[in-house]
């Protein structure tokens, strides 16, 4: 077991420097993102002046947790711009921030800019956006350019900073403008930011992966991994705390590998205990860990701080040894089982989630049931599980084995159904106890029951008591009376927080 004093905790002033490491071109570009959007706002207040109506703009956003935030920047800039969300009405600018990790959402993506085309010809001056993921795919530009004349505007994610240059162009010249980087990219700080919820945010510590799992398409269209300073990260957590944050994420591709591009010697670990050390903010998230870089001294900060949350998002993707060496994951099946086992030991009582793919080229029953054996022996709260998508580029495209798609599925429903009885047992164990539950407002199906969630990530829906109290962005506690798959039921015990 690791000692907690053999973590090296640099003093703040060691940072000093790591701002200017990260002056880059991207960085040198975003002080003219400034006039670019000064100069669309003032355009947009002229509008505005000339038929009492503010512009309006949607974002619609597609993916993971990183899209999230990536749309939060979007949001950002657009509000600088002088754009007001979209209420009921046709809006005047939509954004699509795209994913392609799996085909059917990229084909959701392509079916949405399909629906628009009638809308287009009714509203002739409304610019449709196309950027993420998806458009970093030399064949998804060029689909668009074809066959969806309707969008105006395609970026990709290495260049998100200049969305107002971009816009500006397309504005002001009336042409369509497709501007997809090549390069891997850097790390642009001051995007201007507009955050989703008051008490709960992203923040992004590192771009890209290295990994190059032979199934996924990230690497290829997220480039290389770069990590943010540390001192910007911790002017942002501490900005966050000031504000009264209760919640931080922090994102990456594979937040195990912080700082490994950076020579200030600040890994994960330390990272996170700096993050604690600095800010006050009661609950600290992180995803996602890769099971081969998941170090001791991260189990150890883990275990000594509260704060830290009593969660694990850890992607095993299959119970194979053999299927993870052709997915090129870097560990056996023994070698989890052995992380989960430590994880489990020295910080008791912590919730675990899971990432699985079934129908990976070549996967026998024999490996599915390895998988399944997996489950069973980790008994994860919850499995995110797919079922194998072949995504063109990827080593794993070209592997000759690929699964029928009925045996997939088949293995897929065995999967669901051995996952959702452990979280239900796993759920049902939580009745009689009290849990604290960060509230994160009204249910969106029920009006007089609040839902939030516990720091190891379950829903739990509770009775809202007094309808002239508002819990959101509380943490309380809450009885749990009862159990479901996905979620818990409960009775506010007490509101202090
Ligand atoms: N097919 C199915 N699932 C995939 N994932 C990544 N690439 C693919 C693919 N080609 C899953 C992995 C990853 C999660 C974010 O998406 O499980 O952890
Ligand atoms: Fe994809 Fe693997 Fe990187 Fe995760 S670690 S983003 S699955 S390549």
């Amino acid at each position: 077991m690791h000692d907690r004093t053999m973590i090296r905790v640099p003093d703040l002033d060691d940072f000093s420097g790591s701002a200017e490491e990260n002056i880059n071109a991207g960085q040198i570009d975003i002080e003219k993102q400034h006039l670019y959007m000064e100069q669309i706002r003032d355009r947009n207040d002229m509008y505005f002046a000339e038929k009492n109506r503010k512009r309006t703009y949607e974002v619609r956003n597609f993916g993971c947790q990183m899209n999230e935030h990536d749309a939060e920047k979007l949001r950002g800039m657009l509000h600088e711009m002088g754009y007001v969300p979209n209420q009921d009405e046709v809006p005047d600018l939509i954004v699509f921030n795209t994913c392609c990790v799996r085909e059917n959402a990229e084909e959701k993506v392509y079916g949405h800019i399909g629906a628009l085309k009638s809308l287009k010809r009714d509203k002739e001056d409304m610019i449709i956006a196309v950027c993420g993921c998806m458009t970093e795919q030399e064949h998804v530009v060029q689909e668009i350019r074809k066959k969806y004349e309707n969008v105006d505007l395609v970026f990709g994610t290495h260049n998100l900073h200049r969305f107002p240059e971009l816009l500006h162009k397309c504005i002001f010249t009336n042409t369509r403008v497709f501007e997809i980087s090549n390069t891997d990219g850097e790390v642009v700080e001051g995007v201007p930011v507009l955050r989703d919820s008051d008490f709960k945010a992203w923040v992004t510590i590192m771009y890209g992966c290295n990994n190059f799992c032979s199934y996924c398409i990230v690497p290829y269209v997220r480039g290389r991994e770069r990590s943010r300073a540390v001192c910007d990260i911790l002017a942002e957590v501490v900005e966050l705390d000031k504000a009264g944050i209760k919640e931080i994420t922090l994102l990456g591709q594979n937040v195990n590998s912080y700082g490994h591009d950076r020579r200030d010697g600040v890994d994960f670990a330390t990272l996170l205990k700096l993050i604690c050390d600095s800010t006050s903010i009661p609950r600290i998230r992180f995803m996602t860990s890769h099971p081969k870089d998941l170090s001791d001294e991260l189990i150890e900060v883990m275990a000594n701080n509260e704060r830290i949350c009593r969660h694990l998002h850890l992607p095993v993707q299959s119970g194979s040894t053999r299927i993870l060496e052709k997915m090129n994951r870097k560990y056996t099946k023994e070698k989890y089982l052995e992380l989960v086992k430590k994880v489990k030991e020295r910080i008791p009582g912590i919730a675990l989630s899971t990432d699985i793919i079934v129908g990976f080229p070549g996967e026998t029953e024999e490996d599915f049931n390895e998988t399944l054996s997996v489950v069973e022996e980790v008994r994860f709260d919850s499995a995110f599980t797919f079922i194998y998508s072949k995504r063109t580029g990827t080593p794993a495209a070209r592997f000759e084995d690929q699964i029928p798609e009925e045996v997939a599925k088949e293995r897929f429903n065995r999967l669901l159904e051995l996952q959702n009885s452990i979280s239900r047992e796993i759920n049902e164990s939580y009745v009689g106890r009290n849990v604290e539950v960060l509230v994160e407002g009204l249910s969106r199906t029920n009006d007089k029951k609040y839902t939030g969630r516990t720091e190891g990530n379950k829903v739990v829906n509770f009775d809202r008591m007094d309808e002239n109290i508002d819990l959101s962005g509380r943490i309380v506690t809450v009885r749990i009376d009862s159990a479901q798959t996905w979620s818990l039921n409960g009775t506010l015990v007490n509101s202090k927080n």
